[in-house]
């Protein structure tokens, strides 16, 4: 057997117990065949990896070499080159479209949009991870109903993601000991974190990865700007004038970090009461069209605040796959709209 022959060999050979082979968990780095010893460079990320490879290398060649020397490439150097947004790296290539849901507030309802939202993508069919952005207030695990698991490792040292509603999800909160465990993280720690999250963490395939993102215009927000290519971000707003005010801040960031906006959405626009059927604009009103009109963005919809919207967000029960008819109509409307307005990959 020669080099070129035994490469061919190693790369179809299957990791043990797992259904892909060396060549596509791209494993093999270098082979060389010479005086009837085999030299194979492994590019595996732990030891534990190396040595199951190794094992399984040795079983099935061991007899047809003289000599097998089976080494490890030393751990392949993560890039550190931080991106521009104008031309941003791309730390997802596995996800065709990335959505970030964000503002320039706290508390008008981000979290809960995001994860409606990516609901509403996967109830459409498509493959959708929920990556909870906001380190220093994730809530994703707790309006998914995934709070309660902890983080883990599959064989090739990648992050297992938790499921639910048909997302795969990934909050900080899973690493962390307990829900109220605090976070005192330096921004670049976390930032470093969530490029792990974005790199080391098992997806698969995405149609669509959805990221929850912290209030503000920080680290963060320019992090994910320039290590991913952003399809769209959505704003979110509430309809008072001071949420405009720092939603406004938001929008004018993206416009000069080139991310496009898909649009806006108004969360808790108006309170219909349930005994009387009146509206009580309870906020003020009108943010959400003044900001579009003003800025040139679309308003994707208007969900107004409904007890039942929070009890079961709180509950990990999410409206938009067991609320009422009308509540799944908020945010699968938006959703529709959403993908009329961004240029997406299908
Ligand atoms: N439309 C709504 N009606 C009622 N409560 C809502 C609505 N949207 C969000 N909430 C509640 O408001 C609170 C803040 O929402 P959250 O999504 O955590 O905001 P953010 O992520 O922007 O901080 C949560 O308790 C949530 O359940
Ligand atoms: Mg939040």
């Amino acid at each position: 057997m020669n080099s070129h022959q035994l490469e061919t060999s190693l790369k179809a050979l299957t990791y043990p117990n797992l259904n892909r082979t060396l060549g596509e968990l791209k494993l093999i780095s270098t082979v060389k065949v010479t005086q009837g010893i085999a030299h194979i460079e492994l590019l595996t990320v732990s030891d534990d990896s190396y040595l199951t490879v190794k094992k399984a290398i040795e079983e099935t060649f061991a007899s047809s070499f003289e000599g097998l020397s089976i080494t490890k490439k030393g751990a392949v150097q993560k890039d550190t080159h931080y991106g521009h947004t104008a031309t941003p790296n791309n730390r997802a290539p596995y996800a065709k479209n990335v959505i970030a849901v964000t503002s320039g507030k706290g508390g008008v309802g981000k979290s809960t949009v995001s994860v409606n939202l990516a609901i509403a993508l996967a109830q459409l069919g498509y493959t959708v991870g929920l990556l909870d952005a906001d380190v220093y207030g994730p809530n994703v695990p707790r309006l998914t109903n995934t709070d309660l698991e902890k983080i883990h490792w599959n064989e090739e040292n990648k992050i297992v993601p938790s499921e639910n509603y048909g997302l795969k999800i990934m909050s900080v909160a899973l690493t962390t000991p307990t829900s109220d465990t605090p976070l005192v993280w330096r921004s670049s720690v976390a930032v470093s974190a969530l490029i792990q999250f974005l790199e080391d963490v098992a997806w698969g395939e995405l149609d669509f990865m959805v990221i929850d993102m912290p209030p503000g215009t920080g680290d963060i927000q320019l992090t994910m700007a320039q290590e991913l290519p952003l399809t769209a971000s959505i704003i979110v707003t509430t309809p008072q004038l001071v949420s405009a005010d720092d939603v406004s801040r938001a929008i004018v960031m993206f416009q000069d970090i080139h991310v496009p906006i898909a649009g806006l959405v108004e969360n808790m626009s108006y309170f219909v009461a349930p005994d009387t059927g009146m509206r009580y604009d309870i906020f003020g009103s009108g943010a959400g069209e003044r900001l579009s009109k003003h800025y040139s963005i679309p308003l994707l919809g208007q969900i107004p605040l409904e007890m039942s919207i929070r009890e079961g967000s709180d509950n990990g029960e999410p409206p938009v796959a067991l609320g009422s008819e009308t509540q799944k109509k908020y945010y699968q409307d938006i959703v529709s709209k959403m993908l009329e307005t961004i240029a997406f990959n299908p």
